[in-house]
């Protein structure tokens, strides 16, 4: 190689090549720092970070911050590529192909000195172009994922509800991975094998075009169109980039304005309303004065104590049917058209007739049903005693 090589500079990256990785390196950072300390929020380094940030909620906005403003490099990404290829009618240089296949095989046996050059290859390498692309589809998936994430109700209504937690499984895992790659691939190859700049100034020596991108320098290069041509072209592809631009832009702003559910962090409920079926200890009821025996319905075998209140009302009756049968009877989800809510309701009964025959517990409905047990929602022996105590009375409301 001569000498004066060095002096001679060869364009490889245009300014707006520069600015997209620009783009590229101020969204990913903020996205990889704000993901991760979501995706490991239990470590102490995630906290501080957080806290540094202003807590978890001020991360996720800056995470979706950064994020939309990827997605907008996304559609100015599309425009560039097509202007170089309907416009400017540069020969694709980032397709792969089978030499990358060639070269990636070469390149091993050279790692592995059973070679001694890496074989020559053309504008990107297939090293550059695996990075490319692993960038596309991890740009691909990390939005389709994130849209999951972001509109969690949207998302479940067209797919079934698992691919949300599946979502977010693979949104992390992408992550580390893309993350894991940057360090090491990207590293590697562009700033250890040799410390190459081009993608900052825009431009390569010869020499370093030479041993690098050596098919690039002799690959033929058709004649630039001329002006009138450009200009014919360039009248085109504006006004159709544009109206796909904007139709992009669109889907982007509805992307992050349809929901905002995701944003506040909902604390878990104190003790969570749960069914449990039949309880193995009775729950006396609040006044526990007197002893009776109860109605011949019941089982001889049981060995429950009978505990009857006194002053039966619907105030002792309703939170039994609150903790045992709102969950299926309440006032808005009315099984078999019962509601138990109120005492009305409870007098009312469902589809088939009165719950409660005041004075007449053996053909109140809500007696019958629990006496004979294995109801989906079963009222044990005590309780069952105490009910029919109040139908007794006149099943007063009060
Ligand atoms: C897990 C859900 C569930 C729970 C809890 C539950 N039920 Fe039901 N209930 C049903 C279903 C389903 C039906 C309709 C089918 C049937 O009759 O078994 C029903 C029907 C009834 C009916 C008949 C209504 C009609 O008019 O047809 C009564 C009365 C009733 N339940 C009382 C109760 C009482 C009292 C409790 C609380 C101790 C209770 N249920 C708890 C699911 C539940």
């Amino acid at each position: 190689m001569s000498s004066t090589a060095e002096s001679t500079s060869i364009l490889r990256f245009t300014v707006s090549d520069r600015l997209e990785h620009i783009a590229q390196i101020t969204t990913f950072v903020p996205l990889a720092v704000t993901g991760l300390v979501q995706r490991y929020a239990g470590s102490g380094l995630s906290q501080g970070i957080i806290t540094l940030f202003g807590g978890i909620e001020s991360v996720r906005i800056i995470h979706r911050v950064f994020a939309a403003i990827l997605m907008v490099a996304v559609v100015y990404h599309l425009g560039a590529i097509g202007y170089r290829r309907f416009v400017l009618n540069i020969p694709r240089s980032m397709g792969p192909s089978l030499a990358d296949l060639r070269a990636a095989g070469q390149t091993l046996a050279y790692n592995l000195r059973r070679r001694d050059s890496r074989p020559p290859q053309g504008r990107y390498t297939f090293e550059e172009k695996i990075e490319y692309w692993s960038l596309v589809w991890g740009t691909v998936l990390m939005v389709a994922t994130g849209f999951l994430l972001w509109n969690p109700i949207a998302g479940a209504k067209i797919l079934p509800g698992s691919f949300i937690p599946a979502a977010r499984a693979a949104h992390g895992g992408e992550a580390v991975l893309a993350i894991l790659a940057i360090l090491v691939w990207h590293f590697y190859h562009v700033h250890l094998k040799h410390f190459n700049k081009s993608i900052f100034t825009g431009y390569m020596t010869l020499e370093e075009m030479e041993s690098e991108h050596p098919l690039a320098l002799t690959m033929e290069v058709a004649d630039p169109p001329s002006q009138d041509e450009l200009r014919h072209r360039r009248n085109r592809y504006v006004p159709l980039y544009s109206l796909g631009a904007f139709v992009l832009l669109i889907g982007i702003w509805l992307f992050v304005s349809f929901e905002d559910t995701a944003i506040t962090t909902i604390e878990p409920l104190e003790s969570p309303a749960v069914y449990a079926p039949i309880p193995t200890t009775t729950m006396p009821l609040a006044t526990t004065t007197t002893m009776a025996t109860t109605g011949s319905t019941l089982p001889s075998t049981t060995t429950t104590v009978i505990v009857i209140a006194e002053d039966l009302t619907w105030a002792s009756i309703g939170p039994i049917f609150e903790a045992k049968c709102l969950m299926c009877h309440g006032a808005t989800n009315q099984t078999a058209g019962l509601s138990l809510a109120t005492f009305n309701d409870t007098i009312a009964g469902g589809n088939d007739g009165p719950g409660v025959v005041p004075g007449d517990p053996g053909t109140s409905m809500i007696v019958t049903i629990q006496e004979a047990g294995g109801h989906p929602g079963q009222l044990d022996a005590n309780e069952i005693a105490n009910l029919r105590a109040w139908i007794d009375a006149g099943a007063p409301e009060k």
